[in-house]
């Protein structure tokens, strides 16, 4: 077994990536799939979401970037069953210029984590990414088989999606012929809003099959989750928001076992 790897990307900030990463990943390990989480954010979002200390970043993300650390020993169990996290810290701002010198920048992450055990431990990695198409983005995307975009059910959610699509075009051109979009989750949906159902179908109409028929609503207990360090599903299993989680989690599931039968 080798690990799907899926990049969470998105440039624009606060569109739902980081939620993404720690809810589809916790709804994936109550199904019994071994799943890692890459926090490649230097704001560490995914890795409070998740509970784990300041104290407790040291072995992070960027130590096995400047190879300090091996992969696999960065590997961090949090509080679920079956769900590890890499934790990131502020000092991953600085790694770009540490690896100016690189020859293969790109293939850096994707290197490490080839060569490491967890790649035939985990089912999923999931790579939850920075607001930005930077080298980090570059990296994630270079690194994995598909890559996941959430997309905020409002006025601006279609701008920049093109500039994200040529990305994602030229890694796959240039970097990693395995890669592509699969698939677009429409996040913080609202249906009693006009605007957030307009988008919705507007992006279902454009962009088609790569949407997920499940949308994740707007749910205030999705937001407050984090701040207790959980997962929505184990904070308030019978939220509107656990259920879309629950149902997105199937729905890959499904779609990658039909995959696997072709
Ligand atoms: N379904 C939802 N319902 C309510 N609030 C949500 C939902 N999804 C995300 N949020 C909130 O929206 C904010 C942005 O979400 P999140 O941090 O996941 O976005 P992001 O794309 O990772 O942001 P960044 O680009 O800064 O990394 C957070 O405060 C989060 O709690
Ligand atoms: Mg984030």
């Amino acid at each position: 077994m080798r690990s799907n790897i899926i990049a969470i990307c998105n440039q624009k900030g606060g569109v739902g990536k980081t939620t993404t990463a720690i809810n589809l990943a916790a709804a994936l390990a109550a199904t019994g799939k071994k799943i890692l989480i890459i926090d490649l954010d230097p704001q560490g979002n995914a890795s409070t979401g998740l509970g784990i200390d300041y104290v407790d970043r040291n072995k992070s993300i960027y130590e096995v970037l400047a190879k300090s650390i091996t992969f696999d020993e960065s590997v961090k169990k949090t509080d679920i069953e079956n769900l590890f996290v890499i934790p990131s810290n502020v000092e991953l701002s600085g790694i770009e210029p540490e690896l100016a010198n690189e020859s293969d920048k790109a293939f850096v992450l994707k290197k490490l984590i080839n060569n490491s055990n967890s790649i035939n431990v985990f089912d999923y990695i999931f790579i939850d990414c920075p607001p930005a198409l930077s080298l980090l983005t570059v990296m994630a995307m270079t690194a994995a088989n598909s890559v996941l975009v959430p997309l905020q059910c409002e006025f601006f959610a279609l701008e920049g999606l093109s500039q994200l699509i040529k990305t994602v075009d030229r890694v796959h051109k240039n970097l990693n012929p395995l890669l592509s979009i699969d698939g677009i989750i429409l996040t913080m949906f609202d249906k009693r809003n006009k605007l957030s159902t307009q988008v919705a179908m507007d992006v279902k109409k454009h962009l088609q099959e790569k949407v997920f028929e499940t949308m994740i609503p707007r749910n205030v207990r999705v937001s407050e989750a984090p701040s207790f360090g959980m997962p929505v599903i184990i904070y308030d299993r019978k939220s509107k928001g656990s259920q879309a989680y629950l149902k997105l989690a199937a729905e890959i599931l499904k779609k990658d076992k039909s995959r696997e039968a072709a």
